[in-house]
């Protein structure tokens, strides 16, 4: 059977008293409504259509081409929301998930099973319940003598009695969709000036038809955002769940609850997390590795046995076996190769160190390709800017450049020269030389 979702996003979310739309609010670094739309793409093969009004045009900049989009112009409701949809899927589904862009703990798992249930019933509704004390104003589910479902009702049309049942909505269903489409019709405003999609339980049931019901093994699948305290509560679960797997895959956290890894983030067997590590964005760390404490690691790959402590790493590529910190910062392009040593206060940009190299203390390095083995010394600046434009400096294999030395860029140090302590360097230097002084000079040759 032909399966497509259609996820609300429609509503504002006053309660999260923001100018940012509910559904992008990030969770992991991911908007909220991303995590249903990952959800929703793993059990339905076509892209879901995402139901957009408030702030329509920023919610759809945000997430892009992962959803189609349809406007709810004015939102009248969860029932009329769905109806938006009717024009772009009408005839090309046969069941239809409905689900909520605010509901960012609901796995694919979860809406497989309702979709497998949806599939085998022959009538046209399957919705998840969820048993829980606590309602936070889900509707509740009343069943009659037989134990069926009879009816939805919203938390504040409920009588005293009702109010008491602890069967709740979490409002999401499948349907069958030539139903759907023809019941939609039918749905009657309430009082509120809603079209209730809730409404479709009672046509069902006086059409004669039995409800097939999934109940939620886990309560914090369907926790709704609505307040920032919501927000708060579903990134630890999220965070939770990734480092359980993570851990479950071999990876060691000192305290799990200060190790913060987004989705998409990839680790090898047997790497170490300590607290106050942040794995971001498109972040792949290899095997054996020894991460923080304090460690920001941004959109970098890290290869196998780094140690990398208490340093922040943007846009970069680290090979296997660098050991840095504490204190470093990489930044975009910076690529470190195997064995690069990196000691305290270290900075680099747009750079290459080569196999082996070791920059020790207090360095910045811009625009920079560093040969193997070659050995920055304490306090060593490219002077890579000129306040308009950046140029690039080469240190060749084996260089030993001095401590705090100047390298007045564009300039090039050539393979195993050396540089005296403090020497400011404004042209090049010949391979196996020795250059000193203010500006440097040469003053004498090397042995190879
Ligand atoms: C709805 C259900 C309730 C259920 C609860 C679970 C109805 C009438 N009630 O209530 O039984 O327990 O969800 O969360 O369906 N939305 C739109 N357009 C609209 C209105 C809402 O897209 O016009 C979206 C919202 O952005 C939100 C979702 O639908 O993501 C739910 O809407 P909300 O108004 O919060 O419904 P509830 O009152 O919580
Ligand atoms: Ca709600």
């Amino acid at each position: 059977m032909n399966l497509s979702a259609v996820i609300l996003a429609a509503g504002q979310g006053t309660r999260m008293k923001s100018s940012l739309p509910k559904v992008l609010h990030p969770l992991l670094g991911k908007p909220m409504a991303w995590y249903a739309l990952e959800a929703a793409r793993q059990v339905v093969a076509s892209q879901p259509v995402m139901v957009v009004g408030y702030a329509a045009h920023q919610v759809r900049e945000t997430l892009g081409d992962q959803a189609q989009y349809v406007l709810q112009e004015p939102q009248l409701g969860t029932g009329h929301a769905v109806m938006q949809a009717e024009p772009l899927l009408r005839g090309k589904c046969d069941l239809l998930l409905v689900t909520y862009a605010d509901m960012p703990l609901l796995t694919a798992a979860t809406l497989g099973k309702l979709v497998e249930i949806a599939q085998s019933n022959p009538g046209p509704l399957s919705m998840l319940t969820v048993t829980n004390d606590e309602a936070r104003g889900f509707g509740r589910i009343l069943r009659d003598a037989r134990g069926q479902v009879a009816a939805i009702v919203e938390e504040a049309q409920a009588t005293l009695e009702q109010l008491a049942i602890r069967e709740l909505n979490p409002g999401v269903y499948c349907f069958r969709a030539d139903w759907l489409w023809e019941s939609l019709k039918h749905i009657q405003l309430a009082p509120k000036g809603e079209y209730y999609l809730t409404d479709l339980v009672g046509l069902a049931v006086s059409g004669g038809h039995q409800i097939q019901t999934l109940a939620v093994e886990d309560p914090q699948e369907v926790i709704g955002i609505n307040t920032r305290i919501h927000l708060a509560q579903a990134g630890a679960l999220l965070q939770e769940r990734i480092n359980q797997q993570w851990m479950l895959a071999g990876v060691s956290m000192v305290d799990p609850s200060s190790v913060y890894i987004e989705p998409g983030v990839t680790l090898g067997q047997d790497t170490t997390l300590w607290p106050g590590t942040y794995l971001r964005g498109d972040t792949h760390i290899g095997a054996g590795c020894v991460i923080g404490p304090d460690t920001i690691i941004q959109d970098t790959r890290v290869g196998d046995e780094c140690t990398l402590l208490s340093s922040v790493l943007e846009g970069a590529i680290v090979e296997d076996q660098v050991d840095m910190g504490p204190y470093c910062h990489l930044r975009k392009g910076a690529r470190l190769a195997r064995g690069v040593h990196m000691g305290n206060f270290g900075e680099v940009k747009n750079s290459t160190l080569g196999p082996g190299a070791k920059m020790g203390h207090f360095s910045y390095l811009g625009d920079t390709t560093v040969g193997a083995e070659a050995n920055i010394g304490a306090g060593t600046i490219t002077c890579n800017f000129d306040g308009t434009h950046k140029f690039h400096t080469e240190i060749g294999e084996g260089a030993f450049i001095g401590s705090d030395t100047m390298l007045v860029a564009p300039v090039k140090v050539g393979e195993g020269a050396r540089t005296g302590a403090g020497a400011v360097v404004t042209k090049d230097i010949p391979p196996y030389t020795l250059a000193v002084g203010v500006p440097a000079r040469v003053i004498k040759e090397l042995k190879k």
